[in-house]
């Protein structure tokens, strides 16, 4: 798509991080907004910043793990602008726990797969069929390197499928000669809230008792804040997520030194020996 303004953008989790900073960097672009967050507060600042940019927007309080909730983001839509041309699948939790010695449990296996595999499977349901239809359209699902590097949890396998569907959903528009576009989005570590939703695991998905995490965990849960929140800021992703859907560019790594290290990976596959020892993420 080499001409945005005017269009439409649909961004899931647009509330905060890296969906906020979509929206404002699609807004600069001209284009209109369907913002989506399970959050009301931030949505409703989101697309007040929008309309304050010039643009028309809407938010939509949507939960992208549940069917129902992205059928009706789409009928929201489709009912507010004629055509949707952006579709940015970005929501996405961390877990509990990003997987301590394979013990994930199994509430926290529903909550990160619904929202960061789910919904990216609803996000195309719902609204692939009308891209297809008119052709002048992109998705960005947002992925990462834990979709690259091997690890024991629910976080990593949520993102390893969502390399996977959305590299194969790329290779099956290319053979049906599909003028639509496809990107994947593989962050390392940016500064946005995502740490928090670590300790914010929603009442409703699993109620009880939440997993106790250990001292190993708690200094683990540490770490992975202070990475996060020395991580590149939103607004330079953003910036790359609007030059591939411009260029059609399929793979977005904000983090070239991390790419790197999955040469010695790929190499051990190739070469068939065990894996390494590696800090696991
Ligand atoms: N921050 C990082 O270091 C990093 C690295 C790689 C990938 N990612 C991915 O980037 C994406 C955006 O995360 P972020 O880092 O901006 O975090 P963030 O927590 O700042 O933003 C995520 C947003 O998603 C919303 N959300 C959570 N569950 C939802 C649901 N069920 N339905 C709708 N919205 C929901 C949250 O309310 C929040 O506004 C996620 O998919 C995340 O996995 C983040």
């Amino acid at each position: 798509m080499d001409q945005l303004t005017g269009k439409t953008a649909v961004v899931t989790g647009a509330g905060s991080g890296m969906g906020r900073a979509f929206a404002r960097r699609l807004a600069a672009a001209g284009m209109n907004l369907v913002l989506a967050d399970i959050t009301e507060g931030p949505l409703k600042e989101a697309v007040n910043e929008a309309v304050a940019a010039g643009v028309k927007a809407i938010g939509v309080r949507t939960d992208v793990s549940d069917a129902a909730s992205m059928d009706a983001l789409a009928a929201a839509a489709f009912g507010a602008f004629d055509r949707v041309n952006v579709v940015c699948n970005n929501a996405g939790v961390a877990g509990t726990f990003m997987g301590s010695g394979g013990r994930v449990d199994t509430a926290d296996w529903a909550w990160v797969l619904g929202v960061n595999l789910w919904g990216v499977i609803h996000g195309h349901r719902v609204f692939l069929p009308h891209l297809l239809e008119h052709g002048d359209g992109h998705i960005v699902n947002t992925s990462s390197m834990a979709g690259h590097l091997p690890a024991h949890s629910a976080y990593a396998a949520s993102k390893w499928a969502v390399v996977g569907i959305t590299e194969g959903l790329y290779l099956q528009l290319q053979q049906a000669g599909s003028t639509v576009g496809v990107s994947c989005l593989c962050p390392g570590w940016v500064a946005t809230n995502i740490a928090a939703s670590i300790r914010e695991r929603p009442e409703a998905v699993a109620p009880g008792p939440h997993l106790e995490l250990s001292a190993e965990d708690e200094a683990r849960y540490e770490f992975v804040t202070e990475l996060v929140r020395s991580g590149l800021p939103p607004e330079h992703v953003a910036d790359m997520v609007h030059d591939a859907i411009v260029e059609n560019k399929f793979w977005i790594f904000p983090h070239p030194d991390f790419v790197q290290s999955l040469e010695p990976r790929f190499r051990s596959v190739l070469a068939g020996t065990n894996p390494e020892p590696r800090l696991l993420g």
